[in-house]
């Protein structure tokens, strides 16, 4: 991990994250990631997913919050149509070859998978679009503050394809397979009402006050003693997995590991 860097991203990971649409800065125990190619309304390449995946290996030890935000009117119209013509998709597999395919999708779900990470809170800052692998990276992070004109979309489907960068599972755990199913397959818009009611974003807020209230999130999120915070997410995210028997017996785990953090000699 590289050394912190208040209120800068570290050098390695400058010139090429802006190419890729990408910002960030780390300020003290906090991330924030912004998806910047506002005239694109935010639309993601194969570099885009791979330099979110490099910003998760470069974070800093210390960070303990990452933001996830968009610049401009959208979170993220999803992938860049342009990846399926060819233009600026370099390394675009078809599918002809099943395992070349299948890592190739794999390290582009790198850019998803480490904002589950149990040693950082991930906050969606959503706003607008957030479309198929917008939405996508929305559902990949642990909790999600909307914007009153949020317009949540899995759109993928209606292209002819399956959503696939990660977004399968936390889907039908916060909304059930028939609800799941039924976005999926009409690939219609949720807006922010019915976002809330069915649990896709934990808080919904005026488009205004959305930098507010993630402030406000955040500050709650870093006065919880670290350690507590790290087993916590551990454990929460085992839940859905484990019996309740290797529950119980995960809870007394990660209980003596906070007593003994606390009060051991
Ligand atoms: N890819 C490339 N360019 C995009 C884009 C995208 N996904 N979304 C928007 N843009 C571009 C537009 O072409 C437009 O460019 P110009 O100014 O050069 O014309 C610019 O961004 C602004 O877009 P709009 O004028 O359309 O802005 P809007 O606010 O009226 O509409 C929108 C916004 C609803 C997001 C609309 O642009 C749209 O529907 N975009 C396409 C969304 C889409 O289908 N995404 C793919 C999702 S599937 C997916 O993501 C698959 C996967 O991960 C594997």
């Amino acid at each position: 991990m590289a050394d912190a860097n208040a209120g800068a991203a570290p050098e390695t990971a400058g010139g090429e994250l802006a190419e890729a649409g990408l910002r960030w800065e780390v300020d003290g125990a906090v991330a924030t990631v912004t998806l910047n190619r506002p005239e694109r309304r935010n639309a993601m390449t194969f570099a885009t997913w791979r330099g979110l995946a490099e910003i998760g290996r470069s974070l800093p030890e210390g960070v303990r919050v990452v933001v996830l935000r968009g610049a401009g009117p959208s979170f993220s119209a999803g992938i860049d149509l342009s990846m399926f013509s060819g233009e600026g998709g370099e390394g675009f597999a078809d599918g002809s070859d099943a395992a070349a395919t299948d890592r190739f999708i794999a390290e582009l779900q790198e850019g998803y998978t480490w904002l589950r990470r149990p040693d950082i809170v991930t906050v969606a800052a959503v706003h607008g679009h957030a479309i198929g692998g917008g939405f996508q990276l929305a559902l990949a992070c642990d909790i999600r503050v909307a914007a009153d004109d949020v317009k949540f979309c899995m759109k993928e489907p209606a292209l002819g394809l399956v959503p696939d960068l990660t977004g399968t599972k936390p889907l039908v755990e916060i909304v059930g397979i028939g609800r799941a199913l039924e976005l999926c397959l009409t690939a219609r818009t949720v807006h922010a009402e019915e976002a809330a009611r069915l649990g896709l974003a934990e808080i919904v807020v005026p488009r205004d006050g959305l930098d507010a209230a993630v402030e406000e999130l955040v500050a709650s999120l870093l006065a919880v003693n670290p350690g507590a915070a790290v087993a916590t997410k551990r454990l929460l995210w085992e839940a859905a997995e484990n019996t309740l028997e290797e529950q119980c017996a995960a809870e007394r785990r990660e209980q003596t590991g906070r007593l003994r953090d606390l009060f051991g000699k």
